[in-house]
């Protein structure tokens, strides 16, 4: 019978056989509006070893594409680079299935799996020759969870990377090299920033450790593989950017609004922002998903932020975002809020100190309007916008460059 999902082959001795995930479209609160891939590896040394595995309902797409080049049941060794249920949601039925000689994971990973779901496994150590080939582990906790570690492949110069350098996209192309750069970079980002953003520093240590490894090859548990030294270069050298966090003379307006008068507020203020030099995202939040913000702030100067007020508090749209974009710690960004009230107005002081709590450094008090704004109202939300745009060039350009 005709095979319907096969392996793509990497190498001669890796291949992939992870699964598409063509309609997913919210990744625990992440918009996903391009789907995404589990990435699943076939190593082929001596021994056969698989390295992670997919979510659950892909399980039969995975044996399916395990299949076309092998009998599963010729699996040694499974590896569980990353525990969270996107890679392992499988994993009990699999090694039901194939009764693999070990299982393996990082000293956290074999905590995880066994709270997940009841898995014994063997932690991985340092190495495993696989006879032609060796697996090296390399811990990574937090990139992305306690447990990440990546693989380490020498004699290809592979590095299995699970969740780092990944991206949520579902494509048929399995490589970075066949897609257009712009989709790999906005997609990149867009991952980076709201998933690996509150690990930076970490992420920045293990970019030092990886520099000491000859790549060619990045496999990463989402999206494509970055083959050959350029593409590797590519993405590590985005990594490097992130990592640091650089503010640009980028503007993020995030607001939503009840009968109109926040949305004018915002609006005056995106002028003054543009004439001032900024570059403005305005994001809507009743239209525009959270992590739309949080992609957008990646690479921002500055974070202003909108609410009515509603029975005494923000708007819940607005709380939404702030609550998930607090959770990705952004540095580095100056900012203000603003706010039109019908009768008592909490909402510019609720923003104001929550922006606090996230370290945005503060140009002005928030901007508070009753009712609707007068032409006087929407000359001072301007003034905010300029102001604003001034503190981000003193920053983003100090006196004397
Ligand atoms: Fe792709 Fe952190 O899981």
């Amino acid at each position: 019978m005709a095979q319907t999902f096969k392996a793509v082959k990497i190498t001669d001795r890796i291949y992939w056989v992870g699964a598409i995930d063509w309609k997913i479209r919210d990744f625990h609160g992440y918009s996903t509006p391009n789907g995404s891939t589990y990435n699943a590896f076939l190593v082929m040394g001596e021994k056969i070893a698989l390295m992670d595995a997919v979510k659950a309902p892909f399980k039969s797409e995975l044996l399916a594409r395990i299949a076309s080049v092998i009998d599963p049941e010729k699996i040694d060794i499974v590896v569980s680079n990353h525990s969270e249920p996107d890679h392992t949601g499988c994993l009990k039925h699999l090694i039901r299935k194939i009764k693999p000689e070990r299982v393996l994971a990082s000293k956290m990973g074999k905590k995880a799996l066994f709270a997940h779901y009841g898995i014994e496994v063997e932690e991985a150590g340092e190495s495993l020759d696989l006879g032609g080939l060796t697996l090296k582990f390399i811990e990574t906790r937090m990139i992305h969870w306690p447990d990440s570690m990546m693989t380490y492949i020498p004699e290809e110069r592979a590095l299995i990377s699970q969740d780092a350098f990944g991206m949520h996209l579902a494509t048929g192309e399995r490589f970075a090299d066949q897609l257009e750069p712009s989709l790999l970079r906005r997609e990149s980002d867009k991952y980076y920033a709201n998933i690996v953003l509150p690990y930076s520093a970490i992420v920045k240590r293990a970019l030092g450790a990886l520099s000491g490894l000859d790549i060619d090859l990045i496999c990463p548990d989402h999206g494509p593989i970055w083959r050959g030294k350029d593409s590797v270069g590519e993405i590590l050298g985005w990594y490097s950017d992130y990592v640091e966090q650089r503010p640009t003379m980028k503007a993020v307006v995030a607001y939503d609004t009840m009968w109109g008068s926040t949305e004018a507020m915002a609006r005056a203020i995106a002028e003054g922002l543009i004439e001032g030099g900024a570059t403005v995202r305005m994001i809507n939040l009743h239209s525009s998903p959270r992590s739309e913000v949080a992609a957008e702030l990646l690479d921002a100067g500055a974070l202003i932020v909108g609410s009515p007020t509603l029975n005494n508090g923000i708007f819940p749209t607005v709380a939404d975002a702030m609550t998930y974009i607090e959770g990705l710690k952004p540095q580095n960004l100056v900012g203000a809020a603003f706010s039109s009230f019908g009768w008592s107005g909490e909402s510019a002081g609720i923003l104001d100190e929550w922006l606090k709590k996230m370290r945005v450094e503060l140009v002005a008090e928030a901007l508070k309007v009753n009712y609707v704004p007068t032409a006087e109202h929407l000359a001072q939300c301007r003034e905010l916008g300029l102001k604003v745009a001034g503190k981000m060039s003193e920053k983003i350009q100090p006196k004397g460059k």
